[in-house]
């Protein structure tokens, strides 16, 4: 058996911290900090029935590196054969599992079987007394059956309970602190900023779940599943992990994930096992029938479905729940790896074809996306897609969903919003424009495939906007080179198949360019060179920093010309733009992999003096209308962060005392003190919601600090 050393625990101050170390819009990898160590989220609670284990918790440990799992503590307490060693050896003991041991409280026992015979205040003591990392308080579970007035009870008596259920608990455990509601958002809603506002001498609930949704899962009602946990989520402070109460089934993990949820609990793969039935990404399979394993895992290879079939049932749902972890397992791996490399909301979008049941629920989040509605699940969404880096490296798979990709439409939203007409033409005139020119059936690069014509279209009416069509719509030529516009994975016709008529092209409306008359134009590559050509891709080159500096930093295209008007940049082996001065200074480097900016040092500087001063300090914010170009993102620390930060250090939360509404995480910001004094400029990993709440972990990736000697 592979082995696993023990967990290294961690720092008294830290317990309960929720730490996030990399995300992918909501989704994100967490390390959850406990008394029996670091947990990684988002990761599977296998639970373990202390009556009946299918999986030993040691080989959990051991052989598949499960850092924490759940059991029942109401069940523990109820039978004396498992209380009493509990209480003189400790749960760890009694289950012989080194990681984190969560327990639940009865609450789902009171579900299934009617009342439950403890109180609030003695399962939690209970709890805290066998020693557990995280406990859950006894909440009153909220059937999606039960009137308006059942669950609105369910939800006022679990916050009830919450108060003293945290005293109880004390230092010793942390707790779980479950959201109920029922299928009421706005009930939903009110139960999260109840539960997220309980705490007893500073300490507050570590964790929570959404409860009562175990009747939906198994009726697979997942429309009303997800929309319930958009709607909890909206009141959930951003460093609580959340949790969904009795999910396990793989099939849901991708969109689950994608939208934000940490921790997930199951006894699915011993239950399906006994009923001979085994888990899949795509779903839950009966064993009898098969010919052949429709996925594999160590616990199969080597066995066909008779020969499982012909074992006793014992051996048999032994291997099966073997294999039914294994899978779960490697789904939320997949799930992680997703996170990394910034695909999970494609795997979601993947896996919600695997049922038409969880397909309408992924439609009815994209369209909740598309219309950003004022409701609890629409202001989830928002946050979500503004905390989605707009852009990312690597290939954009086409398929009908992909204009409804957050960072998608993050993108389309902020090149709509913030992207303005050039101030000036290229022969120096300036006044609106008399055209667009479109071009279309033409494949990118389009700084290779298109400038020809691009050229010949300036010089013939140098008042001319450039688009290119492509599959998200036409875009400013100045983004040719930005993923995913130019990265879009796909066969060859989705560039060649395009539309000649100007009707088609309705939508350069979202750009402000109704009403102009429209040229569509083939590509022509470019084969010649003159001043006069030279002058255009000089003008092209800079509109293109302008209008990526604007669309990803904020800044006014208006403020950049004034900046921007001795610009020179260096060209690569493939004709790009690499470093960019300013009066023969370096400020920017256009990052080829995906067409964004980096920033330098002077660059920042520049950014940063067009629009100086401090952010409002958290809690003191100027609730105004934002403006379309509000500058490059501040983030204010304190004093004692500086010397390190302003030395080239990352800022770590904790040390924040105020950032701009607009910090976008993946897109530059500047780091500045409570004075004004620019120290550092970076890349956040966190919006500034995020800022105001966790305590731990890397708020701005810092490029360089601008107070190095
Ligand atoms: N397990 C599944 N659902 C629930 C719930 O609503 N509350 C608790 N405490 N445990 C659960």
């Amino acid at each position: 058996m592979d082995s696993n050393p023990a967990p290294v625990p961690c720092r008294p101050q830290d317990w309960g911290k929720f730490e996030i170390t990399k995300r992918d819009g909501a989704a994100r990898i967490g390390r959850f900090h406990t008394r029996h160590g670091v947990v990684t989220t988002p990761m599977l609670l296998p639970v373990v029935n202390p009556n009946l284990r299918t999986i030993e918790p040691r080989e959990m440990w051991e052989k598949y590196g499960v850092e924490a799992l759940i059991t029942n503590s109401y069940v523990i307490w109820k039978h004396e054969k498992l209380s009493i060693p509990a209480k003189s050896d400790g749960i760890h003991k009694l289950l012989d599992f080194p990681g984190a041991v969560v327990t639940d409280s009865g609450t789902f026992q009171s579900y299934v079987y009617g009342d439950v015979e403890v109180s609030p205040s003695e399962i939690v003591s209970f709890q805290r007394e066998i020693g557990v990392d995280v406990g859950t308080m006894l909440d009153v579970f909220g059937r999606p059956d039960m009137s308006r007035g059942q669950i609105q009870h369910a939800v006022d008596e679990t916050f009830n309970r919450a108060h003293l259920s945290l005293v109880e608990a004390g230092n010793d455990i942390l707790l779980n602190g479950p959201i109920q509601g029922g299928l009421h958002h706005d009930l939903r809603a009110e139960s999260a900023r109840l539960m997220s506002q309980v705490q007893d001498s500073g300490r507050t609930f570590a964790v929570h779940p959404i409860g009562g949704i175990v009747p939906l899962m198994e009726q697979q009602r997942y429309l009303e599943l997800f929309g319930i946990i958009l709607a909890a989520r909206s009141q959930i402070p951003p460093d609580k992990p959340i949790h969904m109460f009795g999910c396990g089934h793989p099939l849901l993990f991708p969109l689950s994930v994608a939208l934000g949820v940490d921790f997930f609990d199951s006894a699915a793969y011993a239950l399906f096992a006994r009923d001979d039935r085994i888990l899949t990404p795509e779903g839950t399979v009966k064993v009898q029938g098969l010919n052949e394993w429709p996925v594999t895992s160590s616990a199969l290879f080597g066995k066909t479905p008779k020969m499982v079939l012909k074992m006793s049932k014992e051996r048999r749902s032994e291997i099966l729940a073997h294999h039914n972890l294994e899978i779960t397992q490697s789904e939320l791996a997949r799930c992680r790896e997703a996170i990394r490399n910034g695909t999970i909301w494609k795997l979601a979008e993947v896996r919600s074809h695997a049922s038409p049941r969880l397909r309408e629920a992924f439609e009815w989040v994209l369209d909740q996306l598309e219309e950003l509605e004022d409701t609890e699940a629409g202001s989830t969404l928002l946050d979500l897609m503004a905390s989605t880096n707009p852009i990312r490296k690597g290939g954009e798979s086409l398929s009908g969903d992909i204009g409804f990709r957050p960072h998608v439409l993050h993108l389309l939203a902020l090149i709509s919003l913030r992207w303005r007409l050039p101030g000036s033409w290229w022969d120096g005139s300036s006044g609106p424009p008399e055209r667009v020119l479109i071009i279309h059936n033409s494949a990118p690069p389009w700084r290779e495939s298109a400038l020809g014509s691009i050229v010949e279209s300036l010089i013939e009416n140098p008042k001319t906007v450039v688009l290119i069509s492509t599959p998200l719509g036409p875009v400013p030529y100045s983004f040719e080179d930005v993923s995913p516009f130019c990265h879009i994975d796909g066969p060859e016709s989705i560039w060649f198949n395009q539309s000649d008529q100007s009707e088609s092209y309705g939508d350069v409306s979202y750009l402000g360019l109704g009403g102009i008359p429209i040229k569509i134009s083939s590509s022509k590559t470019l084969e010649e060179s003159s001043v006069e050509i030279r002058k255009i891709r000089t003008w092209l080159d800079r509109c293109s920093i302008v209008d990526k500096l604007s669309v990803f930093c904020g800044v006014h295209p208006k403020k950049l010309c004034e900046v921007s008007e001795k610009m020179e940049s260096r060209r690569s082996n493939t004709d790009r733009m690499v470093n960019v001065s300013f009066n023969g200074e370096h400020v920017f480097s256009p990052r080829l992999k995906d067409g964004g900016i980096s920033l330098t040092t002077e660059g920042a500087r520049i950014m940063y003096s067009l629009y100086p001063g401090t952010p409002d300090l958290f809690g003191e914010e100027d609730l105004s209308e934002e403006e379309d170009h509000p500058g490059i993102p501040r983030v204010m620390i304190s004093e004692d962060a500086i010397p390190f930060v302003g030395d080239g250090r990352n800022v770590m939360h904790g040390y924040i005392l105020g950032a701009d509404s607009h910090t976008t995480p993946g897109q530059p910001c500047v780091v500045v003190s409570q004075e004004g004094e620019l120290i550092a400029h970076g890349v956040p990993t966190s919006t500034s919601l995020e800022m105001t709440a966790f305590k731990k972990g890397i708020a701005v990736k810092v490029r360089d600090g601008c107070l190095k000697e």
